[in-house]
């Protein structure tokens, strides 16, 4: 098999698909995901994985969401920021389903989506052109011989980092005392350093679906903030 990542067959573990959609997410899924979806990302459209053309955007700074889940903290973050591109990564199709239908509510036009693996996202982001991304509630794979599928190795450390600018900031949430330890481990030597960590969350955090559920089970959340060198 090549070494090439754009040419290498990738393994998605998670979920795609879940319960039944609902007729109107059905609707946003018709009407609006392609309009918002970024073109040029996957293999059938782009199979020289040339860089994506992000001139439209100008100098609005560009930041990433990775596995945004129901999409609330992108829908906030593209509120709070609406000078700033976020673009959001999910292969959960009830999830992209669910994004779609808060983006229709809050009339938001700073957002796009990759629905799809964010790894082939970052096969065509050109270098150094995000100033922030967030990974929410990262799958725990809490069995140890899992711990490779975790975001936090360096497959998908390295092509974010190579995505980040100098100082950029990279904000990591999770639940799982385990993943804290190897967030810790693996994130430093691909190009990162820790700048916070805590129970304290960022000033303009929202909370997540995940971290609620997780505050029903009795497990408190983590914060880590690194920056890119
Ligand atoms: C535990 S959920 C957390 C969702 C959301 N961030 C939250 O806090 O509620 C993890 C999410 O990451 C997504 N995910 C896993 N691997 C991914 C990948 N390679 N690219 C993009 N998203 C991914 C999953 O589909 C899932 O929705």
């Amino acid at each position: 098999m090549s070494s090439d990542p754009a040419l290498t067959h990738r393994n998605f573990y998670g979920r795609t698909h879940g319960k039944t959609l609902r007729a109107a997410q059905k609707a946003y899924l018709a009407e609006d995901l392609d309009r918002l979806s970024l073109k040029g990302v996957t293999r059938d459209e782009n199979p020289e994985r040339r860089p994506l053309d992000l001139t439209p955007w100008g100098d609005a700074p560009l930041w990433l969401e990775i596995g945004f889940g129901g999409g609330e903290h992108l829908v906030h973050m593209g509120a709070l920021n609406p000078q700033t591109q976020i673009i959001g990564a999910e292969p959960f199709v009830n999830g992209i389903a669910m994004l779609l239908g808060k983006i229709r509510a809050a009339g938001l036009s700073n957002l796009a989506l990759h629905p799809g693996d964010v790894r082939d996202l970052f096969d065509v982001l050109p270098d150094a052109c995000l100033s922030k991304a967030f990974l929410n509630y990262p799958d725990p794979w809490p069995k140890a011989r899992h711990h490779r599928r975790r975001f936090v190795t360096p497959e998908h450390l390295l092509p974010l980092a190579r995505a980040m600018k100098p100082g950029a900031e990279f904000r990591v949430a999770t639940d799982i005392p385990d993943y804290v330890r190897q967030t810790l481990e693996e994130v430093p030597p691909a190009g990162f350093d820790l700048i916070d960590q805590g129970s304290t969350p960022w000033s303009d955090w929202l909370s997540t679906r995940y971290e609620q559920k997780a505050l029903r089970e009795g497990r408190p959340p983590h914060y880590l903030t690194f920056r890119r060198r």
